[in-house]
C-alpha cells in the first residue's frame, strides 16, 4: 500500500495528449519519487466506447465514461485533464471546475479571449488547482535557457526571433473539419498556425523574455476551400495557414515569430533565437537535448558558438534521468509538467503556466489575428508575465 497521496485522474480525449499525458501520469512517479502525490489514472472519457475501453485497457485507467458530464458529476474523480480539441475546452474546464475539480487543460486555452476569460473567472472563482499544458517550457534545454538569460549573462536584450514551421495541409485536397482534421476547421480550432503553433512560441517567449505589448501581423490562407468533411460540402477554409507576425516587448526588445504549415520539408521545426548585448542563445526542437551558446567574453580566438548538450545533473530536470551524456526526449516535457503539477499540490504555489497566464498568451495570438485582418499595429493589453 503507497503512503503517498493520490490524486484521482479522469481523461477527456483519447487521441495524440490523451497519450502524451497518459504516459506521462504512467511515469512520473518512477522518476520523481519524492513527490507526496501519485497520480491515479482514475477514469478516461472519448465518446466512442468501444475505442475508449480500448486505450483505457492499454494506459491502465480503471474505468471509462463517455460523456465528460458523467465523469464530472463522479465524487471519484480529483482532477479533469482536457485533451479535446480546442472547441471542448471551455464548456468543459468551467463545468469541472464549478464542481470543485483541479483542472489540466491544453493549448491553446480557448479559441478567444472572450472564451478564455471565463474559463479563468471560473477557475479563480472555484480556487481550483490548475495548469495549461505549455510543455515545451519543461524540456532541460529550453529551461536552461531560461535560467541563462534570468541569470543576466546575455546582457540587454535586442531581439527574440521564433519560427514553428510545418508542411502537412500543403495538398488542396486535403479535408478539413471531423476526426483528425479539426485543426483546418476554424469553428472547432479557433485559428489556424496562430493557436495551434504561435501560441507555443509566445508562451515560451513570454516565459523567457517578458510580455509582449504590441504586434503587427500578416496571415495567408493558401487553399482558400476544402471539403468538409462532416458536412461532405466544399466550404470556405477559416484558419490562417500561415502567420507571420513582429512586435515590441516590455523591456524593448524585438520579437520575429513565423509559423506556416506550408514549408515542405519541415514537419515539427520550432527554433528560437535570442540576441543579448553580451551573448545568444539558440534552440532547435529536432535536436530538442542541445542548446547553443555565444558568448562574447569567451577569448578572441576560441570564441564561437558552443553546441551544449543538456544532460548533465546540474542542467534542468536531468538529475531524474539516467546518467551524464544520454538524452530525453519530447515525451518527457509532459512527465515533468505532471511532476510539476503534483509539487505545486504539495507547495500550495501555482504551477504555471496557469489558466491566467494562458489568457495572457492568448490576449497576443488574438492581436496578431485582430492586426492582420484589419492591417494595422494592436497593443495586446499585456504587460506582465508570471514566471
Ligand atoms: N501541448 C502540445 O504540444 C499539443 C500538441 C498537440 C495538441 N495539443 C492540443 O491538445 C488538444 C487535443 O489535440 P490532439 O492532437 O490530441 O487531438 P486529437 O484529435 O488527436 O484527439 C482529440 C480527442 O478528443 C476526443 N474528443 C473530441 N470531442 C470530445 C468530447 N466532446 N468528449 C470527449 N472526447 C472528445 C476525440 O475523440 C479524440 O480522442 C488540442 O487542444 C490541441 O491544441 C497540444
Amino acid at each position: 500500500m503507497s503512503s503517498k497521496k493520490p490524486l484521482r485522474v479522469g481523461l477527456v480525449g483519447t487521441g495524440f495528449m490523451g497519450r502524451t499525458h497518459s504516459n506521462g501520469y504512467s511515469q512520473v512517479s518512477h522518476f520523481f519519487p519524492e513527490l507526496a502525490y501519485t497520480p491515479v489514472m482514475q477514469a478516461v472519457c472519448s465518446r466512442n466506447a468501444e475505442k475508449v475501453q480500448a486505450f483505457a485497457d492499454q494506459w491502465g485507467y480503471k474505468s471509462i465514461e463517455t460523456d465528460w458530464r458523467a465523469l464530472i458529476a463522479r465524487d471519484d474523480i480529483d482532477a479533469v485533464d482536457i485533451c479535446t480539441p480546442n472547441d471542448a475546452h471551455a464548456e468543459i474546464a468551467i463545468a469541472a471546475a464549478e464542481a470543485g475539480k483541479m483542472v489540466l487543460c491544453e493549448k491553446p486555452l480557448a479559441r478567444t479571449v472572450a472564451e478564455a476569460q471565463k474559463m479563468v473567472d471560473a477557475i479563480e472563482k472555484a480556487g481550483v488547482a490548475n495548469t495549461v499544458w505549455y510543455n515545451y517550457r519543461r524540456l532541460p534545454a529550453v529551461s536552461l535557457a531560461k535560467q541563462i538569460v534570468d541569470s543576466g549573462k546575455l546582457g540587454r536584450i535586442f531581439h527574440y526571433r521564433a519560427n514553428f514551421l510545418q508542411d502537412w495541409t500543403i495538398s488542396a485536397d486535403l479535408p478539413q473539419g471531423g476526426a483528425g482534421l479539426w485543426r483546418m476547421d476554424a469553428e472547432a480550432a479557433g485559428s489556424g498556425v496562430t493557436g495551434d503553433l504561435l501560441a507555443h512560441c509566445i508562451d515560451t517567449a513570454m516565459w523567457i523574455n517578458g510580455a509582449i505589448s504590441d504586434v503587427s501581423a500578416v496571415t495567408e490562407t493558401f487553399v482558400k476551400e476544402r471539403l468538409h468533411q462532416v458536412t461532405g460540402k466544399v466550404q470556405p477554409v477559416g484558419i490562417d495557414d500561415a502567420c507571420i507576425f513582429h512586435c515590441h516587448f516590455a523591456n524593448g526588445s524585438l520579437g520575429l515569430f513565423e509559423s506556416t504549415r506550408y514549408a515542405r520539408g519541415h514537419k515539427a521545426l520550432y527554433t528560437f533565437e535570442i540576441n543579448g548585448a553580451n551573448a545568444s542563445i539558440r534552440w532547435d526542437l529536432h535536436d530538442l537535448n542541445r542548446l547553443e551558446y555565444f558568448d562574447h567574453s569567451d577569448e578572441g580566438i576560441v570564441r564561437g558558438w558552443r553546441s551544449i548538450h543538456v544532460t548533465d545533473g546540474d542542467q534542468p530536470y536531468m538529475n531524474k534521468w539516467w546518467v551524464p551524456g544520454l538524452g530525453i526526449g519530447y515525451e518527457h516535457s509532459f512527465i515533468h509538467q505532471v511532476a510539476d503539477f503534483l509539487q505545486s499540490l504539495e507547495t500550495g504555489g501555482p504551477c504555471h503556466p496557469t489558466f491566467r497566464d494562458a489568457l495572457e498568451t492568448q490576449k497576443v495570438c488574438e492581436a496578431v489575428l485582430d492586426s492582420a485582418s484589419s492591417r494595422s499595429w494592436k497593443d495586446t493589453g499585456v504587460t506582465s508575465f508570471a514566471v
